[in-house]
Protein backbone atom coordinates (compact mmCIF):
# COMPACT_ATOMS: atom_id res chain seq x y z
CA UNK A 1 0.00 0.00 0.00
CA UNK A 2 1.22 3.41 -0.48
CA UNK A 3 0.89 5.01 2.81
CA UNK A 4 2.45 8.13 1.68
CA UNK A 5 -1.23 9.05 -0.13
CA UNK A 6 -2.98 8.87 3.12
CA UNK A 7 -0.62 10.65 5.29
CA UNK A 8 -2.62 14.00 6.65
CA UNK A 9 -2.27 17.92 5.10
CA UNK A 10 -1.90 18.02 8.78
CA UNK A 11 0.95 16.00 9.46
CA UNK A 12 2.86 17.03 6.12
CA UNK A 13 2.67 20.64 7.92
CA UNK A 14 5.14 19.80 10.47
CA UNK A 15 8.55 19.73 9.47
CA UNK A 16 10.50 18.43 12.40
CA UNK A 17 14.01 17.95 10.63
CA UNK A 18 16.06 20.38 12.14
CA UNK A 19 16.03 19.40 15.66
CA UNK A 20 16.02 15.23 14.10
CA UNK A 21 19.87 16.47 12.41
CA UNK A 22 20.23 17.73 15.83
CA UNK A 23 20.17 14.90 17.88
CA UNK A 24 21.67 12.69 14.87
CA UNK A 25 24.91 14.42 14.39
CA UNK A 26 24.68 14.05 18.81
CA UNK A 27 24.10 10.17 18.31
CA UNK A 28 27.10 9.98 16.13
CA UNK A 29 29.52 11.63 18.86
CA UNK A 30 31.84 10.04 21.55
CA UNK A 31 31.62 11.20 24.77
CA UNK A 32 29.47 14.31 23.93
CA UNK A 33 29.23 17.41 26.04
CA UNK A 34 25.64 17.68 25.81
CA UNK A 35 24.03 20.78 26.79
CA UNK A 36 21.38 20.53 24.54
CA UNK A 37 18.70 18.65 26.68
CA UNK A 38 16.05 20.14 28.24
CA UNK A 39 16.01 17.95 31.60
CA UNK A 40 17.13 18.91 35.17
CA UNK A 41 20.35 16.76 35.95
CA UNK A 42 18.97 16.33 39.68
CA UNK A 43 18.25 12.72 41.02
CA UNK A 44 14.20 12.75 42.08
CA UNK A 45 14.38 13.10 45.77
CA UNK A 46 12.96 9.97 47.70
CA UNK A 47 10.00 11.09 49.10
CA UNK A 48 8.49 11.92 45.99
CA UNK A 49 9.73 8.34 44.49
CA UNK A 50 8.20 6.80 47.73
CA UNK A 51 4.97 8.28 47.00
CA UNK A 52 4.55 6.79 43.54
CA UNK A 53 6.67 3.33 44.36
CA UNK A 54 3.43 2.95 47.50
CA UNK A 55 1.15 3.87 45.24
CA UNK A 56 2.05 0.79 42.71
CA UNK A 57 2.47 -1.50 45.61
CA UNK A 58 -1.19 -0.21 47.43
CA UNK A 59 -2.58 -1.26 43.54
CA UNK A 60 -3.18 2.32 42.91
CA UNK A 61 -2.64 1.56 39.04
CA UNK A 62 -6.16 1.88 37.46
CA UNK A 63 -7.59 4.46 35.57
CA UNK A 64 -8.31 7.74 37.81
CA UNK A 65 -11.05 10.67 37.54
CA UNK A 66 -10.20 12.58 34.51
CA UNK A 67 -10.02 15.28 36.44
CA UNK A 68 -7.27 14.00 38.43
CA UNK A 69 -7.27 12.13 42.01
CA UNK A 70 -9.18 14.29 44.70
CA UNK A 71 -6.28 14.03 47.20
CA UNK A 72 -3.73 16.09 44.55
CA UNK A 73 -6.70 18.06 43.23
CA UNK A 74 -6.83 19.64 46.44
CA UNK A 75 -3.30 20.34 47.27
CA UNK A 76 -3.75 22.54 43.86
CA UNK A 77 -6.40 24.41 44.89
CA UNK A 78 -4.90 25.01 48.35
CA UNK A 79 -1.66 25.97 46.32
CA UNK A 80 -3.64 28.22 43.87
CA UNK A 81 -5.37 29.84 46.43
CA UNK A 82 -2.13 30.91 47.93
CA UNK A 83 -0.07 31.22 45.76
CA UNK A 84 -2.61 33.80 43.24
CA UNK A 85 -5.30 34.14 45.53
CA UNK A 86 -7.98 32.46 43.22
CA UNK A 87 -11.04 30.92 44.79
CA UNK A 88 -12.10 28.06 44.16
CA UNK A 89 -15.66 25.51 44.77
CA UNK A 90 -18.42 27.82 44.17
CA UNK A 91 -20.53 28.00 40.77
CA UNK A 92 -18.77 30.22 38.69
CA UNK A 93 -15.09 29.32 40.25
CA UNK A 94 -12.54 28.63 38.01
CA UNK A 95 -11.55 24.85 38.39
CA UNK A 96 -8.43 22.33 37.84
CA UNK A 97 -7.32 19.58 35.53
CA UNK A 98 -4.36 17.59 35.94
CA UNK A 99 -3.29 16.57 32.87
CA UNK A 100 -0.91 14.74 31.07
CA UNK A 101 2.37 16.66 31.39
CA UNK A 102 2.59 20.51 30.38
CA UNK A 103 2.13 18.99 26.95
CA UNK A 104 -1.39 17.70 27.54
CA UNK A 105 -2.94 20.91 29.42
CA UNK A 106 -1.24 23.25 26.35
CA UNK A 107 -2.52 20.76 23.43
CA UNK A 108 -6.32 20.21 25.00
CA UNK A 109 -6.57 24.13 25.55
CA UNK A 110 -5.53 24.68 21.77
CA UNK A 111 -7.93 22.57 20.95
CA UNK A 112 -10.42 23.64 22.79
CA UNK A 113 -9.73 27.41 21.50
CA UNK A 114 -8.55 27.17 18.10
CA UNK A 115 -10.74 26.31 14.92
CA UNK A 116 -9.57 26.94 10.92
CA UNK A 117 -8.04 29.84 10.53
CA UNK A 118 -8.04 30.67 13.92
CA UNK A 119 -4.89 32.93 15.43
CA UNK A 120 -2.55 32.50 18.75
CA UNK A 121 -0.06 34.74 19.54
CA UNK A 122 3.17 33.01 20.60
CA UNK A 123 6.40 34.17 21.72
CA UNK A 124 9.30 34.03 19.48
CA UNK A 125 11.65 32.97 20.43
CA UNK A 126 9.24 29.87 21.39
CA UNK A 127 9.89 27.00 23.01
CA UNK A 128 9.37 24.07 19.84
CA UNK A 129 5.78 22.63 20.71
CA UNK A 130 4.32 26.22 20.25
CA UNK A 131 3.74 27.29 16.57
CA UNK A 132 2.41 23.26 15.85
CA UNK A 133 -0.01 23.19 18.68
CA UNK A 134 -1.95 26.13 16.62
CA UNK A 135 -1.47 24.04 13.21
CA UNK A 136 -2.67 21.29 14.48
CA UNK A 137 -5.67 22.28 15.22
CA UNK A 138 -6.39 24.01 11.83
CA UNK A 139 -5.07 27.79 13.05
CA UNK A 140 -2.33 29.41 12.76
CA UNK A 141 0.30 30.74 14.96
CA UNK A 142 1.36 34.49 14.95
CA UNK A 143 4.59 35.39 16.06
CA UNK A 144 5.79 37.92 18.04
CA UNK A 145 9.19 39.30 18.03
CA UNK A 146 10.63 39.27 20.92
CA UNK A 147 14.35 40.35 20.16
CA UNK A 148 16.84 41.31 21.62
CA UNK A 149 15.54 41.16 25.18
CA UNK A 150 13.10 38.43 24.79
CA UNK A 151 10.27 40.07 26.47
CA UNK A 152 6.32 39.24 25.40
CA UNK A 153 5.07 43.06 26.04
CA UNK A 154 1.84 44.16 25.77
CA UNK A 155 3.53 46.94 23.27
CA UNK A 156 4.65 43.84 21.21
CA UNK A 157 1.77 42.03 21.06
CA UNK A 158 -0.90 44.44 20.47
CA UNK A 159 -0.22 44.80 16.70
CA UNK A 160 -0.62 41.49 16.00
CA UNK A 161 -4.11 41.15 17.34
CA UNK A 162 -6.96 40.85 15.01
CA UNK A 163 -10.23 39.67 14.69
CA UNK A 164 -9.06 36.48 14.57
CA UNK A 165 -7.01 36.14 17.58
CA UNK A 166 -8.31 33.70 20.02
CA UNK A 167 -5.45 33.72 22.74
CA UNK A 168 -2.33 35.23 23.36
CA UNK A 169 0.04 32.61 24.74
CA UNK A 170 2.91 33.89 27.31
CA UNK A 171 5.67 31.80 28.79
CA UNK A 172 7.67 32.77 31.31
CA UNK A 173 10.47 31.81 32.94
CA UNK A 174 10.80 31.49 29.30
CA UNK A 175 12.37 28.17 27.25
CA UNK A 176 14.73 29.03 25.27
CA UNK A 177 15.99 32.35 26.94
CA UNK A 178 14.69 32.05 30.35
CA UNK A 179 13.26 35.52 30.45
CA UNK A 180 11.06 36.60 32.72
CA UNK A 181 8.35 39.71 32.60
CA UNK A 182 8.06 42.27 35.71
CA UNK A 183 4.68 43.08 37.29
CA UNK A 184 3.99 45.68 34.82
CA UNK A 185 4.78 43.81 31.97
CA UNK A 186 2.30 41.09 33.15
CA UNK A 187 -0.26 43.58 34.19
CA UNK A 188 -0.08 45.58 30.54
CA UNK A 189 -0.76 42.16 28.83
CA UNK A 190 -3.43 40.99 30.60
CA UNK A 191 -4.97 44.43 30.64
CA UNK A 192 -4.52 43.83 26.50
CA UNK A 193 -5.74 41.13 26.64
CA UNK A 194 -9.38 41.59 28.47
CA UNK A 195 -9.36 44.73 26.09
CA UNK A 196 -9.44 42.87 22.96
CA UNK A 197 -11.48 39.98 24.36
CA UNK A 198 -8.53 37.13 23.60
CA UNK A 199 -7.50 34.57 26.20
CA UNK A 200 -4.27 34.70 28.03
CA UNK A 201 -2.56 31.33 28.74
CA UNK A 202 0.66 31.49 31.18
CA UNK A 203 2.78 28.58 30.16
CA UNK A 204 4.50 28.29 33.99
CA UNK A 205 6.30 24.88 33.77
CA UNK A 206 9.62 26.54 35.40
CA UNK A 207 7.75 29.09 37.62
CA UNK A 208 9.49 27.72 40.43
CA UNK A 209 13.02 27.62 38.71
CA UNK A 210 12.81 30.99 39.12
CA UNK A 211 16.48 32.61 40.58
CA UNK A 212 15.59 36.41 41.82
CA UNK A 213 13.19 37.29 44.46
CA UNK A 214 11.73 39.00 42.05
CA UNK A 215 8.32 39.48 44.69
CA UNK A 216 9.89 39.57 48.00
CA UNK A 217 6.82 41.49 49.24
CA UNK A 218 4.85 38.24 49.09
CA UNK A 219 5.65 35.53 51.25
CA UNK A 220 3.06 32.62 50.77
CA UNK A 221 2.92 29.18 51.09
CA UNK A 222 4.75 26.13 52.78
CA UNK A 223 7.02 25.12 52.02
CA UNK A 224 8.10 28.70 50.80
CA UNK A 225 8.56 28.57 46.90
CA UNK A 226 10.42 31.30 44.67
CA UNK A 227 7.80 33.42 42.84
CA UNK A 228 7.90 34.64 39.51
CA UNK A 229 5.39 37.37 38.35
CA UNK A 230 2.57 35.87 36.61
CA UNK A 231 -0.36 37.43 34.88
CA UNK A 232 -3.04 35.43 36.89
CA UNK A 233 -2.30 37.09 40.14
CA UNK A 234 -4.05 39.75 39.61
CA UNK A 235 -7.12 40.65 41.05
CA UNK A 236 -10.20 38.51 38.48
CA UNK A 237 -7.57 37.20 36.65
CA UNK A 238 -9.11 33.75 37.24
CA UNK A 239 -11.67 34.48 34.90
CA UNK A 240 -9.38 35.92 32.06
CA UNK A 241 -5.91 33.73 32.36
CA UNK A 242 -5.49 30.01 31.96
CA UNK A 243 -2.47 29.24 33.81
CA UNK A 244 -0.53 25.87 33.07
CA UNK A 245 1.86 24.31 34.92
CA UNK A 246 3.78 21.21 35.43
CA UNK A 247 5.97 18.32 37.98
CA UNK A 248 8.37 17.52 35.29
CA UNK A 249 11.04 20.53 35.41
CA UNK A 250 10.46 21.26 39.39
CA UNK A 251 11.28 17.73 40.26
CA UNK A 252 12.80 15.88 37.61
CA UNK A 253 9.84 13.69 36.77
CA UNK A 254 9.41 14.49 33.23
CA UNK A 255 9.04 11.03 32.09
CA UNK A 256 6.09 10.64 34.79
CA UNK A 257 4.42 13.89 32.05
CA UNK A 258 2.31 15.23 35.04
CA UNK A 259 0.79 19.01 34.45
CA UNK A 260 -1.95 20.48 35.68
CA UNK A 261 -4.03 23.65 34.05
CA UNK A 262 -6.66 25.82 36.26
CA UNK A 263 -8.97 28.55 34.33
CA UNK A 264 -12.16 29.45 33.86
CA UNK A 265 -14.88 26.90 34.03
CA UNK A 266 -16.40 26.60 31.38
CA UNK A 267 -13.40 25.93 28.96
CA UNK A 268 -11.90 23.60 31.81
CA UNK A 269 -15.30 21.63 30.81
CA UNK A 270 -14.48 21.23 26.93
CA UNK A 271 -10.93 20.83 28.21
CA UNK A 272 -11.56 18.01 30.45
CA UNK A 273 -14.17 16.48 27.71
CA UNK A 274 -11.00 16.39 25.11
CA UNK A 275 -9.13 14.50 28.13
CA UNK A 276 -11.74 12.29 28.42
CA UNK A 277 -11.72 11.18 24.74
CA UNK A 278 -8.00 11.53 24.31
CA UNK A 279 -5.21 11.01 27.31
CA UNK A 280 -8.48 9.53 29.57
CA UNK A 281 -6.36 10.50 32.84
CA UNK A 282 -2.71 11.20 34.00
CA UNK A 283 -0.60 8.42 35.07
CA UNK A 284 -1.96 7.43 38.44
CA UNK A 285 1.19 6.69 40.47
CA UNK A 286 2.70 9.93 39.26
CA UNK A 287 -0.34 11.69 40.07
CA UNK A 288 0.49 9.83 43.86
CA UNK A 289 4.01 10.68 43.48
CA UNK A 290 3.47 14.45 42.77
CA UNK A 291 1.19 14.34 46.13
CA UNK A 292 4.62 14.43 47.85
CA UNK A 293 7.08 16.30 46.03
CA UNK A 294 4.24 19.64 46.97
CA UNK A 295 6.01 19.04 50.59
CA UNK A 296 9.34 18.90 48.44
CA UNK A 297 11.50 22.37 48.68
CA UNK A 298 13.20 22.22 45.68
CA UNK A 299 15.05 25.32 47.28
CA UNK A 300 18.45 24.18 47.24
CA UNK A 301 18.55 23.02 43.65
CA UNK A 302 17.37 25.51 42.49
CA UNK A 303 20.46 27.77 44.39
CA UNK A 304 22.64 25.49 42.58
CA UNK A 305 21.23 26.07 39.16
CA UNK A 306 21.39 29.96 40.20
CA UNK A 307 25.15 29.98 40.51
CA UNK A 308 26.10 27.93 37.55
CA UNK A 309 23.95 30.52 36.00
CA UNK A 310 26.22 32.94 36.92
CA UNK A 311 28.98 31.37 36.29
CA UNK A 312 28.06 31.19 32.64
CA UNK A 313 26.82 34.48 32.29
CA UNK A 314 29.59 36.07 33.39
CA UNK A 315 31.74 33.72 31.20
CA UNK A 316 29.53 34.22 27.92
CA UNK A 317 29.67 37.94 28.18
CA UNK A 318 33.26 38.25 27.37
CA UNK A 319 32.21 36.64 24.15
CA UNK A 320 29.10 37.98 23.01
CA UNK A 321 25.70 39.47 24.20
CA UNK A 322 23.28 37.49 26.34
CA UNK A 323 20.34 37.96 28.41
CA UNK A 324 20.60 36.80 31.67
CA UNK A 325 17.77 34.50 32.66
CA UNK A 326 15.19 34.89 35.54
CA UNK A 327 14.77 31.32 35.66
CA UNK A 328 14.60 28.05 34.17
CA UNK A 329 17.65 26.45 32.87
CA UNK A 330 18.25 27.98 29.51
CA UNK A 331 21.12 30.47 27.76
CA UNK A 332 20.29 32.10 24.74
CA UNK A 333 23.36 33.66 23.54
CA UNK A 334 24.16 35.60 20.02
CA UNK A 335 26.59 33.51 17.53
CA UNK A 336 29.15 35.55 16.22
CA UNK A 337 28.77 38.13 13.70
CA UNK A 338 28.15 37.17 10.76
CA UNK A 339 27.43 33.57 11.49
CA UNK A 340 24.16 31.88 11.13
CA UNK A 341 23.24 29.66 14.38
CA UNK A 342 23.28 26.48 12.78
CA UNK A 343 26.48 27.38 11.09
CA UNK A 344 28.16 27.86 14.82
CA UNK A 345 26.26 25.15 16.23
CA UNK A 346 27.71 22.62 13.37
CA UNK A 347 31.33 23.92 14.03
CA UNK A 348 30.44 23.32 18.10
CA UNK A 349 29.14 19.32 17.21
CA UNK A 350 32.59 19.10 15.59
CA UNK A 351 34.55 19.82 18.68
CA UNK A 352 31.89 17.23 20.21
CA UNK A 353 29.52 20.07 21.91
CA UNK A 354 25.97 19.71 21.18
CA UNK A 355 23.90 22.95 21.55
CA UNK A 356 21.06 23.79 19.80
CA UNK A 357 20.24 26.37 17.03
CA UNK A 358 18.28 29.62 17.17
CA UNK A 359 16.97 29.06 14.04
CA UNK A 360 14.84 25.34 15.44
CA UNK A 361 13.12 27.76 17.97
CA UNK A 362 12.53 31.10 15.69
CA UNK A 363 12.56 32.16 12.30
CA UNK A 364 15.94 34.14 12.98
CA UNK A 365 18.96 31.94 13.08
CA UNK A 366 21.08 34.47 15.32
CA UNK A 367 21.39 32.75 18.39
CA UNK A 368 21.56 29.03 20.01
CA UNK A 369 20.51 27.22 23.12
CA UNK A 370 22.49 26.05 26.03
CA UNK A 371 21.01 24.17 28.67
CA UNK A 372 22.91 24.25 31.86
CA UNK A 373 21.10 21.44 33.31
CA UNK A 374 24.47 19.30 33.12
CA UNK A 375 26.77 18.60 35.40
CA UNK A 376 29.98 21.23 36.57
CA UNK A 377 32.59 19.01 34.55
CA UNK A 378 30.34 19.32 31.09
CA UNK A 379 29.86 22.95 32.25
CA UNK A 380 33.51 23.09 32.13
CA UNK A 381 34.24 21.52 28.79
CA UNK A 382 31.28 23.75 26.97
CA UNK A 383 32.94 26.62 28.03
CA UNK A 384 36.30 25.63 26.83
CA UNK A 385 34.73 24.86 23.39
CA UNK A 386 32.34 28.04 23.33
CA UNK A 387 35.79 30.08 24.09
CA UNK A 388 37.38 29.04 21.01
CA UNK A 389 34.94 28.78 18.80
CA UNK A 390 34.04 32.46 19.69
CA UNK A 391 37.64 33.18 19.28
CA UNK A 392 37.27 31.89 15.85
CA UNK A 393 39.75 28.60 16.57
C1 LIG B 1 7.97 26.21 27.94
C2 LIG B 1 7.61 24.76 27.97
N1 LIG B 1 6.32 24.42 28.06
C3 LIG B 1 5.94 23.13 28.11
C4 LIG B 1 6.87 22.10 28.06
C5 LIG B 1 6.38 20.67 28.08
O1 LIG B 1 6.56 20.10 29.31
P1 LIG B 1 6.02 18.67 29.74
O2 LIG B 1 7.21 17.76 29.71
O3 LIG B 1 5.46 18.85 31.11
O4 LIG B 1 5.00 18.27 28.75
C6 LIG B 1 8.23 22.41 27.98
C7 LIG B 1 9.24 21.34 27.92
O5 LIG B 1 10.38 21.53 27.59
C8 LIG B 1 8.61 23.77 27.94
O6 LIG B 1 9.90 24.15 27.87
Amino acid sequence: MEIGRLISDRARGVDASGIRRIFQLGAQIEDPINLSIGQPDFPVPEPIKRAAIEAIERDHNGYTQTQGIPALRERLIEWLGHDLGWRFGSAGDPEVLVTSGTSGALFLAFMALMGPGDEAIIPDPYFVMYPHLATMCGGKAVRCDTYPDFRMTAERVEPLITERTKLVLYNAPSNPAGVVCDVDECRDLLDLCRRKGVLLISDEIYDEFTFDDFQSDVTVGVPKKPRCPSPARFDGAQDDVLVIRGFGKTYGVTGWRMGYAAGPSELMGHIAKFQQYTYVCAPSMAQHGCIAAMDVDMGPVVAQYKSRRDRLVQALRQWTEVTVPGGAFYLFPRVPEGMSGTAFVERAIAKKLLVIPGGIFSEKDTHFRLSFAASESQLDRGLAVLADLYAGR
